[in-house]
This record gives C-alpha cells, sequence and structure tokens, in this order.
C-alpha cells in the first residue's frame, strides 16, 4: 500500500495533488480489423497554457479501454481546441505518463467530489525497476511521442484489467501525470524545456523548502530539472510579449484485443541510467535518480557518458525496447552482462516547421523488434545501460530505457 506521503516524496515524478478531476470529454471511434484489433482515440480533459507558463497536472480517472483487454499501442500528442497538432517549439511536451491505479468502488463518489486519495486509492506500479514509486508509469514519453512506435508484435501484449487479479470491491482506473511547458515568447526556449532554474519565478524560499528526490532539501547547485518545472511557474519571457492563453488536451490513440488463450502477455520494466544499484547482501537496492545534469567540459570533444549497471531479478524473451530521452541525446544502449548488445534506441531530430518533425528537436527514438526468442535475458543478469549525449551543459537529462519482456516465447 502506497500512501499519499510517500508519494507525495516522488510527487514530481507523479502527482501535483492538485487534482482536475474527471470531466473529460471524449470522441472514441472504434474499429476492428482481421486480427480483432481493436482501437479507440481519446481526447483528454482540457488544460490552460500561457505563454512561459508550466502545467503539472494529474489527469484522474481517464477513458481507457474496458474488460480484460491486451493493449498493443499506445500513442499520445498534444492538441489544440480545434484538434490541430501543436508543434513542440510552442508547447513542449515534457512528458506524460499513463499510471494505474485501483479504486475502492464505494468511496468512488466520495474521492471525486472531495478530491481526497488519501484514501480508497491504491497505485499500480510497472515491473521495476526503480525503488518505490519512481517511474511507475506503464507508457509514457515526451517531445519524442509523435515519432515512437509503440506497437507491441503479436501475439504479445500488455495484459490488463484480469478480474481475477483485481483485489475485490475494487476498480481498475488510469490517470495521466503530464508536465507541458509553453515555450512561446520565452527569453530561452531551450532553457525551458530543460528546467533550468534561474529562468524560472520560483518562490524566494525555494531552496529552503523542496526537497529532491532524496527527500531532502535541494542542494543550491541544483541547476534546473523537474524541481524547478512546478505547475503554474512561468518561464521568463521576452520584453514585452503578449501572447494569448490556450486550451490544450492530450489526444491518445489505444490499441487492444479482447483477452484470449492466444495473447501472451509481457512484462514492462523501466530502467534507468542514473540508478545508482547497491546491494544489502541478497537484494539489489535501487536508488534511481530520474535525472541528471550534464556538465560543461572544455576539455575534450567527447560525448557525454551515463552508465548504469542493472541487476534483472526475473529475465525474459526481450521483444520490445526503446528509451525515453531528451534533446541533445546521440544514442542509448542496453547490454547484456557478457557484453551482447541487447539493443540499442537512436534518435530522430526534426528538420522542418511541422508538428512531428521540429528542427533541432528530439522527435523520435528508434524502437528494437528482436526476433521473438532471439534475445534472452537470464534471471540475475546484470544489464549495463549506456546513455550518451553531447557534450553540451543540460540540466534535466533523461536516459530511461524501456523494455518488455515475455517469460514465455509460444511454439511456432
Ligand atoms: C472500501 O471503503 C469502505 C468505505 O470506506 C470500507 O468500509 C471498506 O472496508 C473498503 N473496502 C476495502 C476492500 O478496503
Ligand atoms: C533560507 O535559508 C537561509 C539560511 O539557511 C536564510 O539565510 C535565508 O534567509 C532563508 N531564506 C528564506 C527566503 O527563507
Ligand atoms: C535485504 O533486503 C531484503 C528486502 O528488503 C530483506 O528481505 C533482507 O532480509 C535483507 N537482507 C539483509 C542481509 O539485510
Ligand atoms: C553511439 O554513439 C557513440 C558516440 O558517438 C558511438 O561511438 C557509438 O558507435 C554509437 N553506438 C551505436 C550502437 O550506434
Amino acid at each position: 500500500m502506497v500512501t499519499v506521503r510517500t508519494i507525495s516524496n516522488v510527487a514530481m515524478i507523479l502527482l501535483s495533488i492538485m487534482m482536475l478531476l474527471s470531466c473529460t470529454t471524449h470522441s472514441a471511434v472504434l474499429e476492428s480489423n482481421e486480427n480483432h484489433i481493436k482501437s479507440a482515440t481519446f481526447l483528454s480533459e482540457k488544460f490552460e497554457v500561457g505563454p512561459g507558463k508550466i502545467v503539472v497536472k494529474t489527469l484522474l480517472d481517464i477513458d481507457f479501454p474496458r474488460g480484460h483487454i491486451g493493449v498493443k499501442s499506445f500513442d499520445v500528442e498534444v492538441v489544440d481546441e480545434d484538434g490541430n497538432s501543436v508543434p513542440l517549439y510552442e508547447t513542449y511536451l515534457h512528458h506524460w505518463f499513463a499510471v494505474k491505479y485501483i479504486e475502492n468502488i464505494t468511496m468512488s463518489e466520495y474521492i471525486k467530489q472531495s478530491h481526497d486519495l488519501s484514501n480508497g486509492i491504491e497505485f499500480e506500479r510497472n515491473d521495476g525497476a526503480c525503488q518505490g514509486f519512481l517511474l511507475p508509469h506503464y507508457w509514457g514519453l515526451g517531445g519524442e511521442s509523435r515519432g515512437t512506435y509503440s506497437n507491441l508484435p503479436d501475439p504479445f501484449t500488455v495484459e490488463l484489467g484480469n478480474p481475477a487479479q483485481i483485489k475485490h470491491e475494487f476498480k481498475e482506473k488510469w490517470l495521466f501525470s503530464i508536465m507541458v511547458i509553453d515555450t512561446r515568447g520565452t527569453h530561452d526556449r531551450k532553457g525551458c524545456t530543460e528546467c533550468r532554474c534561474k529562468l524560472m519565478n520560483l518562490p524566494k524560499d525555494f531552496y529552503n523548502v523542496t526537497t529532491g528526490i532524496d527527500g531532502q532539501l535541494l542542494s543550491k547547485n541544483y541547476k534546473g530539472g523537474l524541481f524547478c518545472c512546478q505547475d503554474n511557474v512561468q518561464c521568463k519571457l521576452r520584453n514585452g510579449f503578449r501572447g494569448p492563453t490556450r486550451q490544450l488536451s492530450l489526444r491518445y490513440k489505444i490499441r487492444w484485443v479482447d483477452w484470449d488463450e492466444h495473447q501472451v502477455p509481457l512484462k514492462f520494466y523501466i530502467l534507468d541510467s542514473t540508478d545508482r544499484v547497491r546491494s544489502n547482501g541478497s537484494t539489489p537496492i535501487h536508488d534511481c535518480q530520474a535525472e541528471y545534469t550534464i556538465p560543461r567540459n572544455h576539455d575534450n570533444d567527447f560525448p557525454h557518458v551515463k552508465k548504469a549497471d542493472i541487476p534483472m531479478t526475473k529475465g525474459g524473451y526481450l521483444i520490445y525496447g526503446t528509451a525515453h530521452m531528451h534533446t541533445g541525446v546521440v544514442n542509448t544502449t542496453l547490454y547484456g552482462q557478457d557484453g551482447r548488445v541487447l539493443c540499442t534506441s537512436n534518435p530522430k531530430y526534426g528538420t522542418g516547421k511541422e508538428a512531428g518533425n521540429e528542427k533541432g528537436y528530439l522527435v523520435g527514438m528508434s524502437v528494437c523488434y528482436p526476433r521473438p526468442g532471439s534475445i534472452k535475458i537470464e534471471d540475475g543478469e546484470i544489464l549495463t545501460l549506456e546513455s550518451i549525449y553531447e557534450n553540451k551543459f543540460r540540466t534535466g537529462a533523461m536516459g530511461h530505457f524501456y523494455i518488455y519482456l515475455a517469460e514465455q516465447i509460444p511454439n511456432q
């Protein structure tokens, strides 16, 4: 059971307790093809942005396919009131996370009315590997969303809504945790997207009261990252810039199948290149930082490398791999214990103006689809994750590697 107290310690990653409860509008289009794959496109509730504004919100009880299903893909983008795709240089999508929780049915009405999340809700994280409730989501990316495939090959899916696995008198629900940064008119667009503290109008006592990921006060040397991008904080604008506020929302498309015996369930792990894994002799103790700062290094031109050795308690066959990184990434690779390459994900940078191809922005990460059965990770195997960025000062860099593993491969 995760309490709201423990959650709020890692709240930046997850919950700004300021809730927008569901007055979700949706437009669902269902279709079904020969593989019985269904598909629906939803629109989240709206959130307001204005020039330089940072929005950090939790959107509870989002529209989601019901029943015992296997999800094949989950794609998200930001759209305006007319449903037009919003380019990253206007509103930068820092991240969206889809997080699963279960809700006590008899308390649903109370929770909806009171916005009190301290009772009747339990969060259910993915399969690992970070400590506690860090990086708990099942799906989630950022600016690279439009150009990163989320599709899982047949017959593999993420199994949800299995009635045998949901606690009695509880209902499975989903929330979005989002951070968007409206960079219209900002003095330093790139700095704003990196959550550079000195560009923000933070409260005077910010460093006296703000705790970091370890629950300790932030160091005065903390130059930027998630903690400086708080809800409603303003990133510095160019002198005299004025621009209209806008009502935006997330448009998300989910593809799924109704569960049957032909589906093979996958486990989903997020590995973090900042994980400072220790061991107490028998059990690995993860210590993920979620983000890091890349210092300037004028002494050489080598790219910056961040490495972590991460033991996998349970292994499996690699079915899909990709990464959540930020602009500036060179590439990222996951290695097996013997040094074999399990997956390399490479960036795609935009070259134009249109949404999905914004010049200079990271607009996609490549995905590995090894032939199912060809790459096996052993139980207890220690993987090495290597995230490589350009040698430039950067705050809030991320190196999150996403892998889906199958514990069994069906006979051909
Ligand atoms: C659900 O909430 C009700 C009302 O607070 C409570 O009596 C009941 O014990 C809860 N059920 C579970 C399974 O926790
Ligand atoms: C923050 O703490 C320092 C010393 O720890 C103190 O000098 C300063 O006045 C405090 N600032 C605010 C705004 O509370
Ligand atoms: C290590 O941590 C695990 C999980 O918290 C615990 O069960 C185990 O007893 C610990 N072992 C030692 C040697 O402290
Ligand atoms: C990743 O980038 C580094 C640095 O440029 C390069 O040496 C390496 O070959 C790249 N790895 C892959 C697998 O492309």
